[in-house]
């Protein structure tokens, strides 16, 4: 690891600093199948993420996490590039394959003494360990029997998690249950570009409430077996849609995507229902009757913290093919949503086409304490990708520290305004496998370059250091 040809000052262009509240906790994130690679050592079994990178034409060069950045041998020397780099927490996934090889066999201890020894490591070092339990990594012999479609992957999940509890509740305060489980369901189920690559919409929602009855028997689990102080969670990706002016066409454009997006999986946590909207737009695919009774009072059981994934804005519209205005219909992964577009949004992109626009932050953290108030919010997830060079051992990637710096604002202005924002995440703290997309999408604050797993310090993490360091940022506007 090198730290050198930082170019100090970068992203600090005013005044002001904004100071975050004592105790805001900095941390930086990952996920198993993007970091750790080994995937066929230690007893794990091939995940649907395995599959899926060897079915031709899915995956960026037919890429896969076979070694990725071999975080399962390196992980030392990945916790001490966290430690100097003064991350207070860091956000890691386990691998359900590696514990439960074959999803519903014997426990794999050798599974659990590596996540064990992972969290030692942090520990020692000072970071709290942040663990979320399913990244998308679902035992492939899951898939085999229905996968999310099948309501008795919901209590497999409920098997690995009691065996998570017990190894690592004594250590681990911070858990979520799920990551994103919108795209677990619509990326994997409605339109097949994520694991294990299905498209029947109406299979997707099966998905979700699978998924949330997962994550209500997993949280149940959980409080059963960790001590009173553990805070549990799950992690959503909400999206922030703006309507494109104030007709009725437009807002019920917007109201749809709410609905597929944040209500279907906001509303049964929080209110221990399925937005009726949300039932009726979807009523021609499927009547909803794999929610059993029961299952809602589970899903609804309080959780502590609530985790929230952002990347970038959406400017929603009704959709009209003549419109000329350039957006794209709402299709694939927005199920009954095709009466709505996306429109272009008028900010520079990403190189994963995301337009970068910290206002949509904004609105999703007063959306959440306007709404659903109560439950801290974590932003677990916010990055960029850009195309890095190094450059005689360094790497000037401005473009992400003006992105980190917008959206850190962004944040700093939702806490003014009284939400509660408890802790922000770096999406990544590595270069890793960007799923679809492999590894042509570099996401870390730390470079990896994949011939030699050198890991370096990227212009971004000098600056996140210099924010953790001071709890502050400057404001820069
Ligand atoms: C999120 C995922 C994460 C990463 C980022 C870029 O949706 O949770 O694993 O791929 O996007």
């Amino acid at each position: 690891m090198t730290s050198a040809g930082y170019a100090p000052g970068v992203g600090e262009a005013s005044s002001r600093l904004l100071a975050f509240p004592a105790g805001f906790v900095w941390g930086a994130a990952t996920a198993a199948y993007q970091i750790e690679g080994a995937v066929a050592e230690g007893g794990r079994t091939p995940s649907i993420w395995d599959t899926f990178c060897r079915v031709p034409g899915k995956v960026f060069e037919g890429q896969n996490g076979d070694v990725a950045c071999d975080h399962y041998h390196r992980y030392r020397d990945d916790v001490a590039l966290m430690a100097s780099l003064g991350l207070g927490a860091y956000r890691f996934s386990t691998s359900w394959p590696r514990i439960i090889p074959t999803g519903s066999g014997p426990v794999n201890r050798e599974g659990l003494d590596f996540y064990s020894r992972l969290v030692d490591e942090l520990l020692e070092h000072g970071i709290a360990p942040v663990l979320t339990l399913y990244h998308w990594d679902l035992p492939q012999e899951l898939e085999d029997a229905g996968g999310w479609t099948n309501r008795d992957t919901a209590y497999r999940f409920e098997e690995y998690v009691d065996v998570m509890a017990d190894a690592l509740g004594d250590r681990v305060r911070t858990w979520a249950t799920l990551n994103e489980p919108w795209c677990s369901a619509y990326l994997g189920y409605a339109c097949g570009v994520h694991a294990p690559g299905r498209s029947d919409a109406a299979d997707s929602l099966s998905a979700v409430h699978h998924l949330m009855l997962a994550h209500g028997l997993g949280a149940r689990a959980l409080r059963e077996k960790l001590p009173a102080d553990a805070q549990l969670s799950i992690t959503l990706n909400p999206v922030s849609p703006r309507p494109a002016s104030d007709s009725d066409a437009d807002r019920d454009a917007v109201r749809r995507i709410d609905g597929i997006g944040n209500r279907v999986f906001l509303e049964p946590m929080f209110r221990g229902h399925y937005p009726a909207d949300v039932i009726a737009d979807t009523a021609k695919l499927t009547d909803w009757s794999f929610v059993l009774d029961g299952d809602l009072p589970i899903i609804a059981a309080p959780i502590d913290i609530l985790g929230i994934n952002y990347y970038q804005r959406a400017i929603i519209a009704a959709y009209d093919p003549d419109d000329g205005r350039g957006g794209s219909r709402a299709e694939g992964p927005w199920v009954g949503c095709e009466s709505a577009q996306f429109l272009p949004v008028p900010a520079p992109v990403t190189t994963m086409g995301w337009p970068v626009d910290a206002s949509g932050l904004y609105d999703v953290l007063m959306r959440l304490h306007r709404d659903y108030p109560g439950v801290p919010v974590y932003i677990t997830e916010n990055g960029a990708a850009y195309d890095d060079e190094v450059v005689d051992d360094a790497i000037h990637d401005a473009d992400r520290v003006d992105y980190l710096h917008s959206h850190i604002v962004a944040t700093y202005r939702a806490i003014a305004d009284g939400a509660d924002v408890r802790g922000y995440f770096a999406w990544s703290l590595l270069d890793n496998f960007e799923w679809g997309f492999g590894y042509s999408q570099r996401f870390g604050i730390v470079h990896v370059d994949y011939e030699t797993q050198q890991r370096r310090w990227k212009d971004s993490a000098h600056w996140y250091h210099e924010v953790i360091t001071k709890n502050a940022v400057q404001d820069g506007e």
